[in-house]
This record gives structure tokens, C-alpha cells and sequence, in this order.
């Protein structure tokens, strides 16, 4: 499928909508919500069996889905911002959390997102991290992004042990 070329035109997700999405251990979408469709303009055909970077907006730095993965497959849950790309080119913010879910003997069963929206304020400052983020990957690399966005957490007073709970804070 050919990616969308992006425009600026932000589609805006209501403080209530819950937009959820499931994937098998590659990232690969297994179901998606009615709100899902809705928002990214792609059917549930057009989903199904695809990877979850079918969403991927240029703007997003690589270093937060290397967080992501680095943490959901140890079992742990993240969660972060993400901007993603509809299939007109628009674009949406939200607050994912994202997790391992497992069968009742323990095995793996799938990763489940569930998406929130974003406040202005955090659009505001995480939209300025990631442009920054991404500046350094591209002049540097991921493993220098990585440590900016150390950085960008020890300046806040936090670390990646409290980077969960600093995003929904950052969310209020
Ligand atoms: C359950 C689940 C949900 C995901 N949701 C998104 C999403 O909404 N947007 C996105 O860009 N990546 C999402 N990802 C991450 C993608 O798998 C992928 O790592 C990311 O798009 C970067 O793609 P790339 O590694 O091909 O550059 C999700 C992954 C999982 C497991």
C-alpha cells in the first residue's frame, strides 16, 4: 500500500473516545475498534494482518517505539504519545498504553493498545521533544536520541522508571 503523503490537518479525538487496537508478537493488527477505523479513514479489511507502523507519522521519533518494544516485550506496560498518520494524511495525537496480555497459563496472548487524547498543553511540549528527538536521530542516531530523552526526563525531575506516570501527568 502506498503511504500517505502528510498534511497538517489535525483530526481532533474527543476526551471520550477509547481507540483500541490489538496485535500478534510482530505488531501486526489482530482487531481494531469502531473508533479506530473511524479516525485513521482505513477499513477493517485494510487493517487486518498489517503492521501497526501502517499509522507511523515521519514526525515520530524512533526512539519512543524502541522504548516501547524494548519494554512490552519484557511485560511491561508503556505508556506514550504518539502521533499517528491517517490514510488522507491527516494526523492524530494520542496517549497510548500499551501492554503484554497473556492466557491464562501464562503464555503470550497479544499486545493490546487502548488510546486516549491528548491535551493541548501536552501536544504542546511533547511535539517539541519529539521534533528534537528526531533532529538528533537524524544527525546522530537512535542511541543519541535515546540519551537526550534521558536527559529531557532527569531535567523534569524524572527517569524512565517514572516515565509512565510523568506522561499521564503531562496529560492533565
Ligand atoms: C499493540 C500495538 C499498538 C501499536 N500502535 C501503534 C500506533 O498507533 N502507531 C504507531 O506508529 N505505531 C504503533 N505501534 C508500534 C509499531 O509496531 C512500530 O514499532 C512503529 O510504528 C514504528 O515502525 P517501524 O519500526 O517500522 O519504524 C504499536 C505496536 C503495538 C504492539
Amino acid at each position: 500500500m502506498e503511504r500517505p503523503t502528510p498534511t497538517d490537518v489535525e483530526r481532533e479525538v474527543s476526551s471520550i473516545d477509547m481507540i483500541v487496537s490489538k496485535g500478534d508478537a510482530e505488531g501486526n493488527i489482530t482487531y481494531t475498534n469502531p473508533i479506530f477505523m473511524k479516525i485513521s479513514g482505513y477499513s477493517q479489511g485494510e487493517l487486518l494482518d498489517k503492521p501497526h507502523s501502517i499509522l507511523r507519522h515521519p514526525d515520530m521519533p524512533k526512539v519512543i517505539f524502541k522504548y516501547l518494544w524494548d519494554n512490552i516485550t519484557e511485560g511491561k506496560e508503556v505508556k506514550a504519545f504518539v502521533k499517528n498518520l491517517c490514510k488522507d494524511g491527516s494526523y492524530y495525537w494520542v496517549l497510548a498504553q500499551v501492554r503484554m496480555a497473556k492466557n491464562p497459563d501464562g503464555s503470550f496472548r497479544n499486545y493490546v493498545s487502548t488510546r486516549r487524547s491528548v491535551t493541548p498543553a501536552a501536544k504542546e511540549k511533547i511535539g517539541e521533544l519529539y521534533a528534537k528527538l528526531l533532529k538528533i536521530e537524524q544527525e546522530e542516531g537512535v542511541e543519541a536520541s535515546e540519551k537526550a530523552l534521558g536527559e529531557f526526563l532527569a531535567e523534569n525531575g524524572q527517569s524512565f522508571d517514572t516515565f509512565n506516570a510523568f506522561m499521564t501527568e503531562l496529560n492533565k
